[in-house]
């Protein structure tokens, strides 16, 4: 079971022996299902090289703040914006130390300030540094800003003494990674989520379907099941992996996904529908292929549609309905045409997001939301879309607690 699935973590590796593990701890990151970028200090090159963490993790290794090339590619905002997580692994005492004084000396402390992810530290030092005054301030110091301390471990050090200080085990540093993201908010519920594009069939090889990839859809059920809940993924077809942990069915057609939907809602506390669902399918589909001949040259066809069944808004007028969300996406008039779907399906949540803005949306892996409520609503600044979900999650689980409250 994958469980840091499309997971982005940023690792930051500083400058002590210990920064040979990073390579172990790349591996089983990537083991886990995440996805793995790494920034290494001048100082970790001495003890282990980019090239090395370039090949295991396939990305160019960043080193240097102030480097055109490497800023212009993705400098160093752009990677702090990209990072679901900062992990640094090994954290030297000189790190941990400019990181508690604020300091943005190079690119890796300089990413620190700039990522509004969480950041967790793995220090690995000698007993000494690690118990010296200074050291043992800076770490409350950092506690206290909500950064997260993975270890250290006790025992034999690469100095020769023991004591408290190595490098927490690189499987234990993956257990606490994927920890962090665990938050039970919504342990006990039940989570219907609909994913990815439908196909109308035309005939037995053509289809009418949509740019819809299933990243947002999946990306939220991964986020709900981090928060505890039981998840059934009701997803068209894409090409990416669906969450391991899932209930995951699939289905092609809108009349298909309405039928999986029906049947999965007994037990569902909240329904998201997040799948881009064709709002019409041909009235006739043909069970042979159509042929070009079968019409004059230069005539045009015609396909005559009806319309699909409104899933969200079956579900949203049901007697003991679920927690609804839905998505909004939209070209023009954002938010606007959000409030009246809002409105006019009897949501309780909708999240509206601009797809004619080509960098976020459909097929990217970024987005730039606005969550409406009947009363009132958030814009959300642009981020992956897992760090996205995991927000939606946050404000769904908040919601809930005030109805009930
Ligand atoms: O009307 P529109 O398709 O823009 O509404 C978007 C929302 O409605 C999404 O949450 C989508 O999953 C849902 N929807 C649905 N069934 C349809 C059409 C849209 O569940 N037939």
């Amino acid at each position: 079971m994958q469980t840091l699935m499309n997971k982005r973590v940023l690792l930051g590796v500083t400058g002590g022996i210990a920064a040979y593990k990073s390579a172990e701890l790349i591996r089983r990151l990537q083991d886990q299902g995440a996805q793995v970028r790494v920034v290494m200090t001048r100082a970790s090159t001495e003890f282990i090289t980019p090239l090395t963490l370039q090949a295991l993790s396939q990305h160019p290794v960043h080193t240097e703040l102030l480097d055109a090339e490497t800023e212009s590619a993705m400098g160093h905002i752009e990677l702090a914006r990209w990072a679901d997580l900062v992990l640094v692994a090994p954290a030297t005492t000189n790190f941990i130390a400019q990181i508690a004084g604020g300091h943005g000396s190079d690119l890796l402390t300089t990413l620190c300030l700039a990522a509004e992810c969480p950041l967790a530290i793995a220090p690995a030092m000698n007993q000494a540094m690690w118990g010296n005054a200074s050291t043992q301030q800076n770490c409350n110091l950092l506690t206290q800003r909500g950064i997260r301390l993975f270890g250290p471990a006790e025992g034999l050090q690469a100095c020769g003494e023991e004591g408290s200080g190595r490098l927490l085990d690189v499987d234990a540093i993956v257990t606490q990674t994927r920890e962090l993201f665990d938050t039970g908010i919504l342990a006990g519920k039940h989570v219907v989520i609909t994913a990815g594009p439908t196909r109308e069939a035309i005939d037995p090889v053509r289809f009418i379907s949509n740019h819809s990839s299933g990243k947002q859809g999946y990306a939220l059920a991964t986020a709900a099941l981090e928060a505890g809940a039981k998840v059934t993924l009701i997803t068209g077809p894409t090409s990416i992996a669906p969450p391991e942990r899932a209930n995951t069915i699939g289905v092609t057609s809108a009349s298909e996904m309405f039928d999986a939907v029906q049947r999965s809602l007994e037990e569902a506390d909240i329904f998201i529908g997040v799948a881009a669902v064709a709002d019409y399918r041909p009235v006739n589909v043909s069970e042979q292929k159509i042929k070009k001949s079968a019409a004059p040259s230069n005539s045009s066809v015609t396909l005559e549609l009806v319309e699909n069944p409104d899933i969200i808004q079956s579900v949203a007028n049901q007697d003991h309905r679920p927690f609804t969300i839905g998505f909004a996406a939209e070209t023009d008039n954002v938010i606007e045409h959000a409030k009246n779907k809002l409105v006019s399906k009897n949501l309780d949540m909708i999240v509206a997001n601009d797809v004619s803005e080509t960098e976020f949306g459909f097929n990217s892996d970024q987005n730039h939301t606005t969550v409406l409520w009947p009363n009132r609503s958030e814009e959300l600044p642009a981020m992956s879309k897992a760090a996205i979900s995991s927000r939606i999650i946050e404000l769904v689980a908040e919601t809930i607690g005030e109805n009930n409250g």
